[in-house]
């Protein structure tokens, strides 16, 4: 046995006790006489002490220890002198009183001390296995495996079965770019990774599956971001004879399980449920952070003919004026630089201007555009978003679409800056009565808000063909603290159904035979009415733990342009490796 005790199990229960341990250098102090090395282990750390009077040897090769050196040492527990107990650690009562010392493996200078914490994150990438051995990324992976392991035994019980379905398969539009994998025994063509088990987890329905899941990673080759890697890994389940309640009730199940027996906290159920129209009017947005308040008023009517001809053409030609009221906390003041910052960083959600007021009383403001309005109307502005002296409003007026969403985006921003939101409070709800459709105004065409297999509301399947952007999707999201966490719905099984919203996604007859003509053939074959969602689970993991970035929550992650710093992925191939798959990259020719 090459340990008779982790570093974490001792205490002053064992005093006395011959004991082996097993880990990696800490740290190693020298105290004159006395050599103190930290052993450490994924269990704990451990002190063990070398005394020069007891054996000079061993003294003299503990003294050639340096740290991350992995170490064998023999020794008695003994408690540790009075006044030199440390509470902090579990182990912090006692020291091992070495007796044998075997270096098992060296170890150069780290490129950084694990025990620090401002490390950049590009040099905890690259030596990945180094971050690794931090106590918070040990912590962070162990509550994820907390996390999937309740979420697998919920669904168990719920007599769920895990299947898994290929990663090699066709493209799944979930709306990225796929990742291709060439294939070389049919040269010329590609599996696509999938950007989720869609399609197999409809097809497992159809096969007679009904309560289906699986801890499914995904590839999407998208923009990424803080919350966006091009593999994540989802909690994917699927159910049949069932309708919104069913599969949402099953999930806030699991979720209001996870959270309870993993971090302790309660979430009250049933969820909130917010129509997709109201959490864009009220939130800006179709994640809503409903941590702070700062809700959107739809100002139009009181701006309605004011003669300020920026709002009087927007209003005219059937956009909105929507406004948030800011609180700054105590001593904190907007210059104009700020607000012309803001402004600026407002036009990326498509605003053309941001309108800005500080109040200064019951119908005083503060603008650059004060004069184009007279008191009485500032008054109702200030009386709506019940607001008083010192606050500061921001209006935009665009389309009712771009006056939300860039408000809603401004009042995350501002949240953020000024602290608004309790960093304690965790705030899940559903979003419902998505659109089936948006409208691409790049493309000139619809696009499936969610995926092409969702099926509309019953009632709005005649509108399909007359007007595509009323008809309302049986989909359903799941957010926390305004991140979308999961997204699910009832899918289409009729395949006159899917006929039509192929069409109206203007997915030609050949093209869905050639791209889905399996699923149209099983859809035929008596397939049953379901339903099902897919959690985030990076994310949920992430947000629980309340980190900013998945990648804390993922043992080798990509950074935000797609490389593993690690092991250099993505790299060039050996020339051999792409003439077997018939492939020429024009770029290589120069090499
Ligand atoms: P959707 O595309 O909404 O639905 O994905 C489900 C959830 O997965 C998470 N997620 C991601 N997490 C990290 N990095 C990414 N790139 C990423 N993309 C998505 C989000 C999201 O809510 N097949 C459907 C599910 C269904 O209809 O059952 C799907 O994949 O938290
Ligand atoms: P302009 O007439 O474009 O110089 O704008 C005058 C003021 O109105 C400035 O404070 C702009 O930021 C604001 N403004 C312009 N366009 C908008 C808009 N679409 N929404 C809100 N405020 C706007």
């Amino acid at each position: 046995m090459m340990r008779t005790a982790t570093c974490g199990d001792l205490s002053s229960k064992n005093v006395d006790k011959e004991v082996t341990l097993a880990g990696w250098v800490d740290t190693r102090r020298d105290h004159g006489n006395l050599i103190f090395i930290d052993l450490r282990d994924r269990w704990g750390i451990t002190q063990v002490v070398f005394n020069p009077e007891k054996n000079a040897d061993l003294h003299r090769l503990a003294e050639t220890v340096r740290s991350e050196f992995v170490l064998q040492v023999k020794g008695r527990v003994s408690n540790r002198p009075q006044g030199t107990v440390n509470k902090k650690i579990p182990t912090g009562e006692v020291e091992v009183l070495a007796d044998s010392l075997v270096i098992l493996n060296a170890s150069p200078t780290p490129p950084f001390e694990i025990g620090e914490m401002n490390v950049g994150e590009d040099i905890r990438l690259k030596y990945r296995y180094l971050d690794l051995r931090r106590r918070v990324m040990l912590e962070n992976l162990s509550f994820r495996y907390r996390v999937s392991k309740i979420a697998r035994d919920y669904l168990d019980k719920q007599a769920f079965i895990e299947i898994e379905t290929p990663y090699l398969t066709r493209s799944t539009p979930e709306g990225a770019r796929d990742y291709l994998v060439p294939s070389r025994v049919h040269t010329g063509s590609f599996y696509a990774l999938p950007q989720s088990p869609q399609l197999f987890k409809q097809l497992l329905m159809v096969g007679g599956y009904d309560r289906y899941f699986q801890l499914a990673r995904c590839f999407r080759d998208e923009d990424l971001r803080s919350d966006r890697q091009p593999e994540h890994t989802q909690i994917d389940i699927e159910m049949s004879f069932v309708e919104e309640e069913d599969v949402m009730n099953l999930v806030e199940g699991m979720v209001a399980d996870c959270v309870e027996k993993a971090k302790g906290l309660k979430f009250a159920r049933p969820f909130k449920h917010l129509s997709y129209e109201e959490a864009l009017s009220r939130f800006g947005s179709d994640k809503p952070d409903l941590r702070f308040d700062m809700e959107l008023v739809d100002l139009t009517e009181i701006f309605a003919e004011s003669g300020f001809k920026v709002f009087d053409s927007v209003i005219k030609s059937g956009g909105k004026v929507r406004g948030i009221c800011l609180r700054p906390p105590q001593g904190v003041e907007y210059s104009r630089k700020d607000f012309d910052d803001l402004t600026a960083w407002i036009q990326d959600y498509g605003a053309k201007g941001l309108a800005w007021f500080k109040v200064k009383g019951p119908d005083s403001v503060e603008s650059p555009i004060q004069k184009f309005f007279v008191p009485d109307r500032m008054a109702k502005v200030i009386g709506s978003l019940q607001a008083q002296a010192g606050d500061i409003l921001f209006m935009v007026a665009s389309t009712p679409q771009i006056s939300a969403v860039a408000l809603g985006a401004l009042r995350v921003k501002l949240a953020h800056r000024h602290g608004l939101m309790d960093l304690d409070r965790f705030e899940v709800l559903w979003i419902t009565d998505f659109p089936l459709f948006e409208w691409d105004e790049d493309g000139g065409r619809y696009h499936a808000l969610h995926h092409p297999f969702t099926s509309p509301m019953e009632k709005d399947i005649p509108l399909l063909e007359k007007d595509p952007a009323a008809v309302r999707a049986r989909a359903y999201d799941l957010v926390l603290n305004g991140v979308e966490i999961g997204g699910g719905s009832i899918r289409i099984h009729r395949r006159d159904v899917q006929d039509k919203v192929f069409r109206a996604l203007g997915i030609g007859a050949d093209e869905a035979r050639d791209k889905f003509g399996f699923l149209l053939d099983a859809l035929s074959y008596g397939a049953p009415p379901h339903g099902g969602l897919a959690m985030g689970l990076d994310r949920f993991v992430a947000l629980l733990l309340g980190l900013d970035s998945i990648r804390e929550v993922i043992a080798f992650p990509k950074t935000q342009k797609g490389t593993c710093l690690m092991t250099e992925a993505p790299s060039e191939v050996h020339p051999d490796q792409l003439k077997e798959l018939g492939l020429h990259v024009k770029s290589l020719d120069r090499v």
